[in-house]
């Protein structure tokens, strides 16, 4: 339940009992997987974010296949318009609930550079867009830098929308908070670290490996 319905449920229990009982008598003979397919339809029709990363897990948890997910974006179409389906493919990309496109080509040496170290700010957070991911890059030293994927472990929130604490990166959607210097997670306590991505640094440009 999200945090607003739980606030509602404290704050005026008569109305969210009601609410609440809709949403969990009201539907009965659709399966999970085509109810959180129809879901993902809705949420991108009303072009909420939130609600696309709270619901389009879900459906493929319940056996939903990438393709079908993308099926369900696309159905949107019509009612939601183009701006809004681009919209929910980026953050179904960024949340990995999409098919890749075929016929990738291979990397080359070029593609895994990431630029000159020292266009990287010392100690503060870099957002990069990449075609294998958004990435955080944190330059922990003039000859140095640590590489994570941008990808809230929490939920694949993109923390390069983050919100930037010089050390720590605090993700806008649920406020988990995460050290820059190691990748651990500050906030709450014991949850998953930042995935660090392996990089190395050579002739002064910083490379993917
Ligand atoms: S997606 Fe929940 S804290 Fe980042």
């Amino acid at each position: 339940m999200s945090k607003a319905l739980t606030y509602l449920a404290k704050t005026r229990p008569e109305a969210a009992t009601h609410l609440l009982g809709f949403y969990k008598h009201s539907v009965q003979a659709l399966d999970d997987k085509t109810r959180h397919l129809i879901q993902i339809v809705t949420k991108v029709t009303v072009g909420t974010e939130r609600g696309l990363r709270q619901y389009a897990p879900k459906a493929l948890k319940a056996g939903a296949s990438r393709e079908e997910i993308l099926d369900a974006v696309l159905m949107a179409f019509p009612a939601a318009g183009l701006n809004k389906v681009l919209d929910a493919i980026d953050i179904m990309r960024e949340m990995d609930l999409l098919p890749e496109p075929p016929d990738a080509a291979p990397a080359t040496s070029d593609d895994k550079c990431l630029g000159a170290l020292e266009s990287f700010p010392l100690q503060r957070m870099h957002g990069l867009q990449r075609p294998e991911g958004n990435m955080i890059i944190f330059r922990t030293a003039q000859d140095a830098a640590i590489v994570y994927s941008a990808r809230c472990p929490h939920s694949k929130a993109n923390l390069c929308r983050g919100t930037d604490h010089g050390h720590s990166v605090e993700c806008r959607v649920h406020n988990w908070t995460f050290d820059l210097t190691t990748g651990a997670c500050l906030e709450p306590k014991g949850g998953a670290g930042l995935e660090v991505i392996p990089s190395v640094v050579r002739d002064g440009q910083l490379y993917l490996v």
